[in-house]
């Protein structure tokens, strides 16, 4: 029994693929063998579901299909039954081409991903989707099993709970039976993780799903799912061995090997030789920082960087003086590139025949290109790119953004390998605009707890015993040993500003627990879904989870969030006001965006903006940049809305607009007219635009 997948009528003969889970077979309808077989398949459509009997043979010699494993046999069917039918389908499914040669039918990356996700249950349907799922849960049980052999136990918790802090928006659930009241639905298991330790279960882990509302990327969705765990008695050690053979097994269901022990390096090392937190070590070019070679240098830049107590740094492209020409450097990534990544400007040097050459090459005296070479360790062919600035942190991460930006377009990030790495020693603190605040979440331990509560800058140098796991550039867990001792917790809601009274408000429940005995702990989280698109190679982590939101939070296939009956609202005490009501409020404010979306990463910038209007040869006026970025922004919300509409049942059009010739002559335009369309022309010629001359070869 199965599913349609393909069918060849051959007039006298006709064939199907049937698939199911497990595979597909080809079955033979053949009028000598069952008339009445034959006469019920022609009736046949892709994906309908049937019943076949039959016998199963090997095939003629030569008309074997090395695209199924079944390839070699087939089944000569002797009675058929359709089970049930199917509507003509929204896309192709059949991936597998009934004769050896012939073009593979469809590939989901042929078709579009909104289309997919509306009919997920058609797109599972491909044996390329069903490998995934089976993979996952493969990949999953041999967690499950590395945990358990070293007597981990799974433990439930609450999804309708309090707000726990990870320091994103909460999804909240509103009470019936406490009217005004909302459960939130966990960000993570954090804190009851923490009172299972509490209560004694020194060694959990549970595969859970979390939910937070924040702006999605490619590698975030609302809800996801953790391998988390947390463990008593034990300390950073611990963790990293866990981890590192969780991650060795897990990434050996998909046949790669991962070294261990994992590389580590401290927070700062990462920051000084990777310029973040999540470095990709596939490739070199970290950086070194060439100050003290400088500080003297007759190069105007660098010497008033230097004299103002700030940092030059760089990094060397190992033999690409060749790609990377002048211009590019020049042009591109000193004019351009560097400066869109917030620093003012970016040096290069090439290294041609033993001595280096740039634009600015001769401000440097000889003994000071002797020791940049050294420093770089720099031989021919090889390009230094460097970048000054009073901040080391933006130097750090301009450079940071540079080295993947290279990295990427000369293609030296190596393809099939997987490079972990642990991040360690995190800052406890960082400083937001509102203040200080905790880097990973309020309960990681102080690496010392000697600390003065009010003391910012002290505060600001305390490192913390909180760690990522890092693969490839891709933060995939973290995790820290948490504080179990009740004045160091007080300490640290004292630094974050939060008085007893807040402190007791948001985490009261918890802090009561922790004066009752707690033992050391601590613990990581593992983000599967990233996991797994990562051993699996899938383009997004949509791609490993059944039934995934799109880009918007919303699901396609479901169409949720959706409205509710008025009486449901009713019974929760709550009402809709006008600001809740969706697009037609959005949109009946002159377009303006609404404040939520202002709040969401601007997709189009003020420089986009320029540049379009550099390409259109026009000027606009300063003060009109946002105007047009918020116009182009609210068009592009608008777009994303229309592709939540509903339009199965609308008939395809092939052409929006009557097709006719849109080629007007040009008519002379009268002269106070002309004035006003000409006032934007960045240069004008009588009553013409100018524009450049192009040239085509
Ligand atoms: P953290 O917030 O770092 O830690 O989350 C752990 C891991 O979960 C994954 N992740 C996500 N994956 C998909 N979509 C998302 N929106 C998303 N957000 C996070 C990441 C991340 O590394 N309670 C702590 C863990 C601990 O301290 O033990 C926590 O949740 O791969």
């Amino acid at each position: 029994m199965g599913w349609v997948d393909a069918i060849r009528d051959h007039g006298n003969l006709l064939f199907i693929h049937l698939r199911d889970v497990r595979g597909i077979v080809q079955v033979v309808f053949d009028p000598r063998i069952s008339k009445k077989g034959y006469e019920a398949a022609t009736g046949l459509r892709e994906e309908d579901v049937v019943q076949v009997r039959g016998k199963v043979g090997v095939r003629e010699k030569g008309t074997e299909n090395p695209y199924l494993t079944t390839g070699s046999i087939e089944v000569y069917a002797t009675d058929l039954e359709i089970l049930s039918k199917s509507k003509p389908l929204p896309f192709p499914i059949s991936e597998k081409a009934m004769v050896f040669g012939e073009e593979l039918q469809s590939s989901p990356e042929k078709v579009d991903e909104e289309l997919r996700m509306r009919y997920r249950y058609l797109d599972l349907r491909r044996p390329s989707r069903q490998s995934i799922l089976l993979k996952r849960d493969r990949i999953i049980h041999s967690a499950r099993e590395v945990l358990r052999n070293h007597n981990f136990v799974e433990i439930e918790t609450p999804f309708l709970t309090r707000s726990t802090p990870e320091g994103a928006r909460d999804y909240l659930v509103p009470s019936r039976v406490h009217k005004g009241k909302f459960y939130a639905l966990p960000q993570s298991p954090q804190l009851f993780k923490q009172l299972l330790m509490i209560g004694g279960m020194d060694r959990y882990y549970q595969i859970v799903r979390c939910f937070r509302d924040e702006d999605l990327r490619p590698n975030r969705q609302p809800e996801f799912t953790q391998l988390d765990l947390e463990a008593s008695f034990i300390d950073e050690e611990f963790i990293y061995q866990i981890v590192e053979e969780l991650l060795a097994t897990m990434f050996a269901m998909g046949d790669i090997s991962l070294d261990t022990p994992f590389p580590r390096l401290t927070y700062d090392e990462a920051m000084d030789l990777y310029g973040t937190d999540r470095p990709d070590t596939r490739f070199g070019m970290r950086f070194r920082d060439i100050t003290d070679i400088v500080k003297d240098t007759r190069y105007a830049i660098f010497q008033k960087i230097v004299s103002q107590g700030g940092v030059v740094k760089g990094f060397c492209v190992r033999g690409k003086a060749g790609q990377l020409s002048k211009n590019v450097l020049q042009n591109e990534y000193a004019l351009k590139i560097v400066p869109s990544f917030g620093a003012k400007g970016m040096t290069w040097m090439k290294v041609i025949e033993g001595k280096l050459q740039s634009n600015i090459v001769q401000f440097f005296a000889p003994q000071e290109q002797q020791r940049l070479l050294e420093r770089f360790g720099a031989r021919d062919g090889d390009v230094l790119l460097m970048v000054a600035d009073t901040s080391k942190d933006l130097v750090n991460e301009v450079l940071g953004r540079l080295r993947l930006h290279v990295a990427e377009r000369l293609h030296l990030i190596p393809s099939g390998r997987y490079m972990p790495v642990w991040v360690t020693h995190f800052p406890l603190f960082e400083m937001k605009e509102d203040g200080i605040s905790s880097q990973h979440h309020p309960f990681t331990q102080p690496e010392r707890e000697d600390f003065d509560p009010s003391d910012l800058d002290d505060l600001l140098t305390l490192k913390s015993r909180a760690y990522d796991i890092v693969v490839n550039g891709e933060e995939l867990g973290g995790g820290s040993i948490r504080i179990h001792r009740m004045g160091t917790q007080r300490k640290i809601f004292k630094a974050l500003g939060l008085s007893d009274k807040e402190a007791e408000a948001k985490f009261g429940f918890f802090l009561k627990a922790l004066e009752y005995g707690a033992p050391p702990h601590g613990g990581l989280a593992l983000g599967m879904d990233r996991v797994i698109s990562m051993i699996l190679g899938t383009e997004s982590i949509r791609e490993v989870i059944p039934f995934p939101k799109n880009r918007r939070a919303y699901c396609p296939l479901t169409q949720a969030p959706a409205p509710v009956d008025p009486e449901q609202l009713e019974e929760l005490g709550i009402r809709i006001t006008a600001e809740g009501s969706g697009i037609e409020w959005a949109y009946a404010t002159e377009g303006k965006p609404r404040d939520d979306s202002k709040r969401r990463e601007p997709r189009v910038t003020r420089e986009q903006v320029l540049h379009v209007a550099k390409l259109a040869r026009l000027k606009i006026p300063e003060e009109e940049l946002d105007a047009y970025a918020n116009d182009l922004n609210s068009i592009l919300d608008y777009v994303e809305k229309l592709s939540e509409l509903d339009t199965t049942d609308v008939e395809p059009t092939s052409h929006v607009l009557p097709m006719k010739n849109v080629w007007r002559l040009d008519e002379a335009m009268d002269s106070e007219k002309a004035e006003d369309v000409l006032k934007e022309a960045p240069e004008r010629m009588d009553n013409f635009f100018k524009v450049p001359r192009i040239l085509e070869s």
